[in-house]
């Protein structure tokens, strides 16, 4: 899909050329600026009882005469926060993209002074969102939305901001259709080699390399812990990682950790039946890496970044890890698997500590880990885990501006106790008790030599029910992070 601005002529809005016309109105009165066709079609649709200033309303008029577009939709938003203009043009747009919409332009009015950058991201990961649909395994979907080009109408002072907002949306929005992609392709189809193979797509891309390390190489660095997981499959592991270096050699990297599950039966410990097939999420951190060197194919930021994906499947066989066995990390740190199912954490220590060699600025690491983070926070934030006040803020503010929002959560040592063994240095669970801090407490011992965050994406990264799908998140925190911190 195409976006662009437009500085609207003399006839405002209603002049604009287009197959529809979205008007998203704030406040509760008829904005002076929407200019005489507009305010007039939207005072008859109030009289009516067709449309009224509340959260979500929208009215769908055709031939509204005076405005040029065939097709007008109005919709309230509640505020001129980014938020709130992306649920109203996205309710907008669910009434416009089954029809026959090619090119639809779009205007705020009334909803006070909304940042452009800001107003014009959010419009892109809404229409983008909107069109997105899933047919890489499913040929029989519905073909795609007509609409192809959004042009956001702006004022002559913010064409540049709105213009700036455009691109970042672009390129947020490309990494976050890579990363849904990728987690919503089952499990038979997103193996480790599928995750290789594209990441080393991404390697195509300008300051960008690939590398892509072999069972064999990570048997001779000794990540005992990530080979405990892999083994029990017939799916060959794959250690990935991708190298963006958008400043100089000497700038210590970014380093983003991705769980790349991508299927856990549980392994010894298996799971339950029911809802087992939404473990191929499980791949879900390492889909946000991916998505996040996409996004900084299009930005280039002047900033290095690493990315690390341990991949593999958590499978039951002979071959398996058993509950009780111990096994020596890449740390040197021994660990009583206490749980097969606790494998995320199992796959991201050997990575915690692989990352050490970058001397890294920071270390991210994103994971569907816990099911208790779920039932801490649901699915709206996700749980951001970090002893590094500053750091911690830096990702809160990042969620927030990408509309991609997390929580924070503790980590205190008092949390750490659980995870006593008396066969290893540590167990990889605890008890029931707050589970997604223990598991964020486990990583913490495997993450002392660096600035460091965890992010549980385990709420976030899917929706489940009759939406079931990913969502590419948190790719637009990642990307707005690492732009925030390019400068
Ligand atoms: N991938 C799961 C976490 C998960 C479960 C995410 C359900 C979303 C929905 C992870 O590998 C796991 O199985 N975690 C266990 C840990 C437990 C054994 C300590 C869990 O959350 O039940
Ligand atoms: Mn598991
Ligand atoms: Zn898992």
């Amino acid at each position: 899909m195409d976006f662009k601005t437009l500085v609207p002529g003399a006839g405002g809005a209603a002049a604009v050329a287009a197959d529809a016309l979205l008007v998203v109105v704030g406040g509760e009165s008829v904005p002076a600026a929407l200019g005489k066709p507009l305010g007039a079609a939207l005072q008859q649709a109030l009289d009516s009882g067709d449309f009224a200033f509340k959260n979500g309303r929208t009215a769908y008029l055709t031939a509204v005469s005076g405005v040029k577009a065939p097709r007008l939709v109005f919709v309230h938003a509640a505020s001129a926060s980014p938020a709130a203009l992306r649920k109203a043009a996205a309710a907008g747009l669910a009434l416009i993209k089954a029809g026959g919409t090619r090119q639809l332009a779009v205007t705020l009015a009334g909803a006070g002074e909304p940042d452009a950058a800001a107003t014009a991201e959010a419009l892109v990961a809404a229409a983008t969102d909107a069109v997105y649909t899933y047919r890489s395994t499913k040929p029989s979907a519905p073909p795609a939305p007509a609409l192809q080009q959004v042009t956001l109408l702006c004022a002559k002072g913010q064409a540049a901001a709105a213009e700036a907002g455009l691109q970042r949306g672009r390129a947020i929005a490309a990494g976050v259709a890579l990363a849904r992609e990728c987690a919503n392709r089952p499990g038979n189809h997103c193996t480790p080699s599928h995750l290789a193979a594209e990441a080393k797509k991404l390697g195509k891309a300008a300051h960008t390399k690939v590398e892509v390390l072999e069972r064999k190489d990570v048997e001779k660095l000794g990540m005992g812990s990530f080979l405990a997981v892999a083994k029990g499959s017939d799916e060959p592991l794959k250690f990935i990682v991708l190298r963006y270096q958008g400043a100089a050699k000497s700038d210590a990297p970014v380093v983003l950790v991705g769980k790349g599950i991508t299927f856990d039966t549980g392994g010894i410990s298996l799971k339950p039946g029911a809802e087992m097939d939404e473990m191929k999420f499980d791949m879900g951190g390492a889909a946000s890496v991916l998505g996040t060197f996409r996004a900084l194919a299009d930005l280039r930021p002047k900033l290095n970044v690493v990315g690390l994906i341990p991949a593999c499947e958590n499978m039951p066989s002979g071959r398996s890890v058993k509950p009780g066995d111990v096994v020596t990390s890449l740390s040197g740190q021994t660990v009583e698997i206490l749980n097969t199912d606790a494998e995320g954490r199992l796959i991201l220590c050997d990575a915690l500590t692989y990352a050490e060699r970058f001397k890294p600025a920071a270390v991210v690491d994103i994971a569907t880990l816990t099911g208790a983070c779920v039932i801490a926070l649901g699915h709206h934030r996700s749980g951001l885990f970090s002893p590094d006040d500053a750091l911690a803020a830096e990702l809160l503010a990042a969620g927030e501006a990408g509309l991609d929002p997390a929580w924070r959560m503790p980590v205190d040592d008092e949390y750490d106790e659980g995870l006593k063994s008396n066969f290893a240095d540590m167990a990889n669970i605890a008890g029931r008790a707050g589970g997604a801090v223990t598991a964020a407490m486990f990583l913490k011992r495997f993450a002392g030599k660096y600035r460091w965050a965890h992010l549980d994406i385990a709420g976030t990264a899917w929706r489940s029910g009759a939406a079931k799908g990913a969502t590419g998140r948190p790719v637009p925190l990642l990307t707005e992070f690492l732009m925030q911190r390019a400068g």
